[in-house]
């Protein structure tokens, strides 16, 4: 059955709410100490204009926190760019989901929104206070994040190098465990987000890929064997046709390195002509991937003194160049919008996905965008969870980090709740969920 989804139509589900009290306003604050430690940088490049713009902002997020810890309604936006009307839209369509004369706050709204409306915020208060609007509050614990992991990018891209150095030799099952790898080290990857951990070190320090046994006890829906029908068409198929692979990516660090082997392994094993990456226009949920993040790092991994890696630097760099690989930006992603409303609300990026033969989201937050982020039932299937979201075949490839799940087999989600009362958010178990189109 089909459940209804439209920002006209009350939805009958509830909403997962949660308190905001704890990881939320220790994100600001660590927002407000790294504004306030790069006053020198601001007034080096700005002289004394830099120094009134550190002010302007840290008096505007010092007040968001009061708003937040103080449960104050949610406020329109005040600056003035392309999302700022929808932003402020969905306010609107926030206050129709409760009782009259009721005002949508930060302890009284969904979580999702008001997660999505702190770092909104945070982008506002950057925007309102020029000359450090384009300034990235987050770009230095990414970084940190890539370079504490260096040890197992290393791993990685050599392991990476070595498959591809049989490319000729490999019969479809090795192509298959390779891939089936791959995806397994993109699942664990995202376990490195620094959302989760309020913006402490949470590298990967050493390499995943002796791990994968240990760690597949932990899988709990494993859809590899429908992934794999979708990208063996591929190779089995006609080399002349092109097919389209997309990655709708997550964090920045470690875990977009193994998203970029991934994509490299599936071109390079013929399984993809093309694959596309989708990531965010404004530093988003701590380490989410900008454009910024994603050439720093391609060049990062070029210029670095290790042969493997710089020779993975050097391919990517050349896919891009040549544009069989292509990065897209998109205001949808960072809107609070669950992913049933995309043809409604971003039409263009519905019908850009719809040509994609497979597409990969990775992470958590996609994951609670996908599913509304409903309390369903543990055993409710993806595809209808999913609602009228079906633009091309899609793999979601997250660690469980925030109360939603579907898809489980009948059983499970009660014996884990029975025996690890932190199993949906801890990050320790994971999902490769494969939805056809329906
Ligand atoms: O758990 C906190 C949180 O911010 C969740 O809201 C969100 O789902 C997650 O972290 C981010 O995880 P990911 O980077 O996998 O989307
Ligand atoms: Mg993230």
């Amino acid at each position: 059955m089909e459940t209804p989804c439209s920002l006209s139509a009350k939805f009958e589900g509830s909403f997962a709410y949660y308190t905001v009290k704890d990881r939320m306003p220790q994100i600001l604050t660590k927002v407000i100490d790294t504004v306030h430690r790069n006053k020198n940088k601001f007034l080096e490049l700005h002289g004394e204009e830099g120094i009134e713009a550190e002010k302007k902002a840290l008096s505007f997020f010092s007040k968001l926190r009061n708003e937040m810890q103080t449960d104050k309604p949610i406020l329109p936006l005040t600056d003035e760019w392309p999302d700022t009307q929808i932003w402020n839209q969905y306010l609107d369509y926030q206050k129709t989901l409760l009782s009259d004369g009721e005002e949508p706050s930060w302890f009284r709204s969904p979580w999702l929104y008001v997660e999505c409306y702190l770092y909104r915020r945070i982008q506002e208060g950057l925007w309102l206070s020029p000359p450090v609007s384009e300034y990235d509050v987050f770009r230095d614990v990414k970084n940190q994040s890539f370079f504490q992991s260096q040890q197992a990018i290393l791993a990685l891209c050599s392991h990476l190098q070595e498959i591809k150095g049989k490319v000729n030799v490999l019969s479809n099952d090795e192509v298959r465990d390779e891939i089936y790898k791959l995806v397994q080290v993109s699942l664990w990857g995202n376990r490195c987000d620094l959302s989760i951990s309020g913006g402490q070190d949470n590298s990967q320090k050493t390499s995943i890929l002796s791990s994968l046994e240990d760690f597949q006890a932990f899988i709990l829906v494993d859809d590899m064997n429908s992934v794999w029908n979708i990208l063996s068409k591929n190779r089995d198929g006609n080399t002349e046709s092109r097919t389209r692979v997309d990655i709708v990516l997550d964090n920045a660090g470690f875990e977009l390195v193994t998203d970029l082997v991934l994509a490299d392994a599936i071109m390079s094993l013929g399984l993809a002509t093309e694959v596309h990456f989708h990531g965010k226009v404004m530093p988003w949920y701590v380490s989410d991937t900008t454009k910024h993040d994603f050439d720093w790092t391609v060049q990062q991994c070029l210029a670095i003194n290790n042969k493997w890696m710089s020779k993975c630097g050097q391919t990517w760099k050349e896919n891009l160049k040549k544009r069989r690989w292509v990065y897209h930006e998109h205001l949808f992603w960072t809107l609070p919008h669950e992913y049933c409303t995309m043809a409604e609300v971003a039409p263009d990026l519905y019908t850009e996905l719809q040509k994609s033969d497979l597409v990969f989201f990775k992470g958590d937050l996609n994951y609670r965008k996908l599913t509304g982020d409903r309390k369903w039932d543990f055993i409710v299937p993806f595809s209808q969870a999913l609602r009228s979201f079906h633009p091309a075949p899609l793999c979601s490839v997250r660690t469980l980090k925030a109360d939603v799940q579907v898809g489980l087999q009948t059983g499970v989600g009660e014996r884990l709740t029975a025996t690890d009362t932190d199993w949906l958010i801890s990050g320790k178990y994971g999902i490769i969920q494969f939805s056809p189109v329906v």
